[in-house]
């Protein structure tokens, strides 16, 4: 019977505490399969640099290489932490785990839950993915300061988006249109950003060519957002670059009912290194070491997971799961006052019960 070797980073914050409720879902989705898991734990993020100035190092990077696939919390600095530089932590081992590992794909689905109220105004179900780039745009922390500190200080943040990267993640999106309901839109700033625009809007319209079964279209991220609100049934799947792909996935979780519930998977589209699996959210500072984050995110993350590698019925029973007991606690009045493990457990009884 096969056993999943997972690398495990819950990080800081309140990384930790959904991770521990992630990891008994996939326990438990594994029983049935008669799989077992097995998790290595790195201990790294803000604390781990604190003690040791180590944020990532080659020896762990490698390391993780090893492993199936990596089941990560999340990172980031609280005013506790008031000597980390800014973005140190996110910068030197989130993104360097994206870049490095070569997560070209961020994949963010965003759907409405049985019972689950989102506060939009019109409380219709919607399904929709967005395919974020993952490696590449105004990330590559490609930009400088001159004259610090000074009245004449310049600061730039050059954006790259290279054809291979562009392409790759084009192809992705409408490869997962295909699947689903045969729409994709691109989400881009092109009236403006009119270098990068026009090479995503160049690359949608060749590869579309590929897929003449799926219809698509282009909206400004601006616009994206007023429609994401008002008619987010529109999307099927969104393609866009790493950062409009940040900011629409917070927003994209919100109408869903909350961030708390948003999963995530940084893809490596070609199979050189492990795949990663992580709530959308960050550290959570504001409630973090209080045991009420929710861990709904952490354990669809999982269910990503088993997905990705092959083990579709233990991830349906999962997100079966885990629509059932949202439904539940929405009958009873939306599960206010639950903590963290309550809900964890509460999900990995449901699953071992399917
Ligand atoms: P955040 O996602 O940590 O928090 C935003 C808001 O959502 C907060 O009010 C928080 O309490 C709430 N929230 C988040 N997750 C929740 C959950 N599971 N259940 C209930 N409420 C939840 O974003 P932020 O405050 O902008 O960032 C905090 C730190 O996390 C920063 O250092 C940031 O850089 C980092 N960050 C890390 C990741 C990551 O590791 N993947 C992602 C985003 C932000
Ligand atoms: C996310 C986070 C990260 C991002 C930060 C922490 C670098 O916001 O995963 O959405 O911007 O990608
Ligand atoms: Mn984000």
């Amino acid at each position: 019977s096969p056993t999943l070797d997972i690398a495990v980073i819950a990080g800081d914050g309140i990384g930790p505490e959904v991770i521990a409720e992630a990891r008994k879902a996939l326990k438990a989705a594994l029983v049935p399969e008669s799989a077992s898991v097995t998790f290595t734990d790195y201990t790294l993020g803000a604390e781990h640099w604190l003690s040791t100035g180590e944020t990532l190092t080659d020896a762990t990077l490698e390391a993780l290489r090893g492993h199936d696939a990596i089941l990560f919390g999340a990172v980031g600095a609280d005013p506790r932490h008031a000597t980390i530089p800014s973005g140190l932590i996110e910068r030197e081992l989130l993104l360097k785990l994206r870049f490095t590992l070569d997560h070209s794909i961020n994949l963010r689905p965003s759907r409405t839950y049985p019972g689950v109220a989102t506060p939009l105004a019109k409380n219709e179900d919607f399904d929709f993915v967005v395919v974020r780039e993952g490696t590449e745009g105004p990330y590559v922390g490609n930009g400088g300061t001159i004259r610090r500190d000074t009245p004449e200080e310049i600061a730039t943040e050059v954006s790259l988006n290279t054809a291979h990267g562009v392409r790759r993640v084009v192809v992705d999106a409408f490869r997962r249109a295909q699947e689903r309901r045969g729409q994709l839109t691109l989400v881009h700033k092109n009236n403006v950003l009119t270098h990068a625009g026009s090479l995503w809007t160049r690359t949608v319209t060749e590869v579309a060519a590929e897929f003449p079964d799926v219809s698509w279209d282009y909206m400004h991220v601006d616009a994206a957002t007023i429609h994401l609100v008002t008619n987010p049934q529109r999307f099927d799947v969104i393609v866009t670059d790493n950062l409009f792909g940040d900011i629409l996935t917070d927003l994209a979780a919100a109408i869903t009912g909350g961030i708390g519930l948003a999963a995530s998977g940084s893809i490596n589209a070609e199979g050189t290194a492990p795949s990663m699996f992580e709530p959308v959210h960050g550290s959570a500072p504001d409630i973090a070491g209080q045991g009420i984050a929710d861990p709904t995110a952490a354990v669809l993350s999982a269910a990503m997971m088993l997905e990705h590698l092959g083990l579709q019925t233990a991830a349906t029973r999962i997100t079966d799961a885990v629509n059932a007991q949202l439904s539940e606690w929405a009958a009873a009045g939306g599960g206010e006052g639950l903590t963290t493990t309550q809900r964890g457990d509460a999900f990995a009884d449901r699953i071992a019960s399917l």
